[in-house]
């Protein structure tokens, strides 16, 4: 029997964003003086960061979202008499990567099972090139992975993949380097480090896809407000937009134009969203955002929109299957390398539910619209999927049961109990 999907309805905020949470913590960390944080993601991530500081000597205090930090500049930091555990956090690693490369001293970096399985060459690599002694896994290019740094000298980089976790590590690196670095990159990535090293004190020079950085910097304690996270929120997005009869608010989302690629691709999918309140005087814009359900068709994803909007192909990769005609998602074979293969994990675990969906070499095709049914999904360990599988689930007729959802508290702490105060 087709069980009626509950619509959503409500007003709502989204934890803090996860990339400028970890930025947050780990400048401040290397900036001399306070650094106060608030509206920090409490996620399983960012609390990954904030303990690899705090083995490196630094004092952190967190108080639910605010964070309060005693910098004692890059010098400050110790060699720590324990593993880094970055648990199953990219960002993390790869960003403390290029600072652990200007430290005189040995760390050694492990993580979760995902992270074991993901490509660290693309940073290992240009850090070595600047300097830093890195060994493990495969020559450096899988975790575990111990360094000793110091002494780097600046490098002119050229990106293949269009990264922020690359393009961070090597300007961290550079902002402790003999001379200038720079590095470009095929795409412009989200751009959160540039604009937080300015906020600390830090001077990023941007021509085109071109960063630079002059070395020997030293960073000044700030106050940062992180606004709401756009990746989070995106799952509500789809959800107004897909399940009848839904309008959300969405309150103090992050609006930094390299990650608003899911409100462009909604909007021309056909989707009901309205943006109000918007404040784009600060150092990361934010806003309010409206969504009301609406009929979406489906459209092509390709080309420099991909990197900004990354993270949020499956939680789209669901709104087409509710789409009328097909969705081409192409350029998007990062979604491999992410904490599954996003290709596969959405394509099995959505094929389950009964949606027409077939993997590409580098993307999806997904054929709308379906009759979603409940089923036996998982998330195999990924928050991103997690998500998706839950809000598919507010449609499916019918059970699901989603194995491993507690991967989502990664990114999403009270998901679920948000979710539910809009079925009310
Ligand atoms: C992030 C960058 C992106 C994104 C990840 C967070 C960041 O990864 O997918 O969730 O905070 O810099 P890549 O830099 O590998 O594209």
């Amino acid at each position: 029997m087709k069980k009626l999907s509950v619509r959503l309805k409500g007003e709502m905020k989204v934890p803090g964003d996860k990339s400028i949470s970890h930025r947050a913590v780990m400048l401040g960390s290397i900036a001399h003086g306070k650094t106060v944080i608030d509206g920090l993601l409490t996620g399983d991530d960012c609390i990954s960061t904030i303990d690899c500081f705090r083995k490196l000597g630094v004092e952190i205090h967190l108080d639910g979202d605010h964070v309060e930090i005693n910098g004692k500049g890059l010098e400050g930091l110790q060699e720590p008499n324990q593993v880094l555990n970055v648990g199953n956090s990219g960002t993390t690693i790869r960003l403390m990567l290029g600072i652990l490369s200007s430290l005189p001293f040995h760390t050694t970096v492990i993580g979760d099972d995902s992270i074991a399985k993901r490509p660290m060459g693309r940073v290992t690599i240009p850090l070595k090139e600047m300097g830093a002694k890195i060994d493990g896994r495969e020559e450096g290019k899988f975790t575990p992975l111990a360094i000793r740094g110091g002494g780097l000298k600046g490098i002119d980089y050229i990106s293949s993949v269009a990264s922020a976790q690359v393009k961070s590590a090597i300007l961290l690196a550079g902002l402790f380097a003999n001379g200038n670095t720079s590095v470009s990159e095929p795409e412009a990535s989200r751009d959160h480090t540039e604009r937080m090293l300015q906020e600390f004190g830090g001077f990023v020079e941007t021509d085109g896809l071109k960063k630079s950085i002059r070395g020997k910097q030293t960073l000044k304690g700030a106050n940062i407000n992180v606004p709401g996270d756009i990746s989070s929120a995106a799952f509500f997005l789809v959800a107004g937009s897909i399940i009848p009869d839904s309008e959300i608010r969405i309150k103090n989302v992050g609006m930094n134009p390299t990650r608003t690629g899911i409100l462009d691709i909604l909007t021309k999918m056909g989707a009901d969203i309205m943006i109000h309140n918007e404040n784009d005087k600060v150092m990361e814009p934010y806003a309010d955002i409206t969504v009301r359900y609406s009929n979406l068709k489906g459209v092509e994803i390709s080309g420099d929109i991909i990197p900004r909007l990354i993270d949020e192909i499956p939680i789209l990769a669901l709104a087409a299957t509710q789409a009328e005609g097909v969705t081409v998602i192409k350029d998007a074979e990062e979604l491999k390398v992410k904490e599954t293969n996003r290709i596969d994990t959405v394509v099995n675990e959505l094929r389950k539910l009964g949606a027409n969906i077939e993997a590409t070499e580098d993307g999806m095709k997904i054929y709308g619209k379906s009759n979603l049914h409940g089923a036996e999904v998982n998330s195999h360990g990924d928050h991103r999927i997690g998500m998706m599988l839950a809000i598919a689930s507010c449609l499916a007729s019918g059970d699901t049961h989603i194995q491993n959802s507690e991967a989502i508290t990664i990114s999403y702490p009270g998901f679920f109990e948000q979710l539910e105060e809009l079925k009310k």
